[in-house]
């Protein structure tokens, strides 16, 4: 059993690495990781899941980013199981939240319920608006594509990652939620907010700045849905 002091010290490890040494900190006061804990806590419930070593590996699930390589199954495992030499934990916990933590890209297919939770809520972050908007950061970010001339192919790349993302949702759980947090987009306007989204991560935006920018590029009901997908309110319900 994993205790609620060993979480708080795996929380700081995982933010830590995700504000100041992933991408060089310019992710700094993001709150993918605090969403996709409360996305993981709310799944992990209602499937019977162990709700520890989902919280822990949710915390925890994105150190391999400043490798910028974080869609290798062997290279994540290794990384994890290194930070987590210096919690004290049984063979069995410290197994299991590596599992989750190294096949939440979904490179290789989840197979622990844990796992496939994890899974599940990190892809959760990448649907819908939130998720073009995030893959973009990620994408311009890691020098893949060039914030100042975002070519067909680029928006075609974007598009498919965020498809294939959704296309490997575990658990009905998860497709209930994703159902709700996308909605119809034009082409021409997800051309828009990935140029948006491109020059701003260029500059050191994080993605909760840039999502609030965008009222000249979405309507009324899109915009709605990306605030619903920021604030979470739905998962008390
Ligand atoms: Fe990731
Ligand atoms: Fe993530």
């Amino acid at each position: 059993m994993i205790s609620q002091k060993q979480i708080k010290e795996i929380k700081q490890i995982g933010l830590k690495i995700d504000h100041d040494v992933s991408f060089n900190g310019k992710s700094k006061g993001n709150n993918h990781l605090q969403r996709t804990v409360n996305l993981a806590s709310h799944i992990a419930k209602k499937v019977g899941a162990n709700l520890q070593v989902v919280v822990a590996a949710a915390w925890l699930h994105d150190t391999a980013l400043p490798t910028g390589d974080d869609y290798n199954y062997k290279n994540n495992l290794q990384i994890v199981k290194d930070i987590l030499k210096d919690i004290t934990l049984s063979e069995d916990d410290r197994n299991a939240v590596a599992e989750c933590v190294a096949s939440h890209e979904g490179t290789k297919i989840p197979e622990s319920l844990e796992a496939k939770v994890v899974h599940d809520a990190d892809v959760l972050e990448k649907v819908g608006i939130l998720g073009l908007i995030r893959h973009t950061w990620k994408m311009t970010n890691l020098k893949n594509i060039d914030s100042e001339k975002i070519i067909s192919d680029d928006l075609k790349k974007i598009i498919e990652h965020i498809e294939w993302r959704k296309n490997m949702l575990q658990l009905e759980e998860s497709k209930n939620i994703a159902k709700n947090l996308t909605i119809e987009i034009d082409n021409n306007i997800i051309l828009k907010l990935i140029e948006r989204s491109a020059q701003m991560a260029n500059k050191g935006v994080i993605t909760e700045k840039i999502a609030v920018t965008l009222k000249d590029i979405l309507n009324k009901n899109q915009l709605l849905i990306l605030e619903k997908q920021l604030n979470q309110k739905y998962l008390t319900i």
